[in-house]
């Protein structure tokens, strides 16, 4: 059977990663989460000192972006690959509040960008991918048989994103969880290179209203549908 490419994108905390781990798993493809390789970029420069509270070296970490290499494990255990920087597991160290409030920033460049794009085009050669991001369907792969644009209200999506993150005792308040999930919804649909938007033959999903049963088997029915349609 033809094996697709499913691309889903949509701003921060929409649900992307769930239904692309549960239609990976399901279909027996690969899946790839492009935001932990931001994440991953955010993380490096924070320990390289080229981000501060108060400034950020951009030209520091552009000229050190060839000493990145990023990887994915797969982790029987947790049922999905883990980020490697530099051969080292970073997962739990990239899901921070404090990365989260730079990575919008460090997706802004454009040199960032190119490398991991290249990357993740790389890893989708052979079809039999699941991707989330934000430029999945309109820049990494505008040719994917699928498109998904995930979407929810910004309150709904820091419900969410607090109650993840409380309950890996991180010490935050519901109101800066908001606050960094408005701001990175704007940076990341103002951004002038690859900025969120809806591919034009994307289709929206708000799961605002949806479980994860009834958004899992509505998307499922799209994708059986596209394999139908493919084979
Ligand atoms: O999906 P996430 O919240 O882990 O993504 C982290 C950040 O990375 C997000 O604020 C925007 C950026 N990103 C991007 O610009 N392009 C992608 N394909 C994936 C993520």
């Amino acid at each position: 059977m033809k094996q697709i490419i499913i691309a889903i994108d949509g701003f921060s905390s929409t649900g992307k990663s769930t239904v692309a781990k549960q239609l990976a798993k399901h279909l027996g493809y690969i899946y790839v989460d492009s935001g932990a390789m931001y994440r991953a970029v955010t993380w490096f420069a924070m320990q390289n000192h080229f981000i501060k509270s108060d400034c950020f070296h951009i030209q520091d970490l552009i000229s050190s972006l060839y000493q990145i290499t990023i990887s994915f494990k797969f982790n029987e255990a947790l049922g999905f690959a883990e980020v490697y920087l530099n051969g080292k597991n970073i997962e739990r160290q990239i899901r921070t509040l404090e990365v989260s409030s730079f990575v919008s920033q460090v997706a802004e460049i454009s040199e960032v960008r190119e490398m991991l794009v290249k990357q993740q085009q790389k890893m989708g050669e052979s079809r039999g991918i699941v991707m989330d991001g934000r430029d999945i369907g309109t820049v990494v792969f505008p040719d994917a048989e699928l498109k998904l644009f995930m979407t929810a209200s910004a309150e709904t999506r820091a419900v969410r994103r607090y109650e993840e993150l409380i309950s890996r005792s991180e010490d935050v308040s519901f109101s800066d969880v908001l606050k960094n999930v408005q701001e990175r919804d704007y940076i990341d649909s103002h951004r002038e290179d690859s900025p969120l938007i809806k591919a034009e033959d994307a289709i929206e999903i708000d799961n605002s209203c949806l479980s994860l049963e009834e958004q899992f088997n509505k998307i499922l029915q799209l994708v059986e549908n596209k394999l139908k349609e493919c084979n």
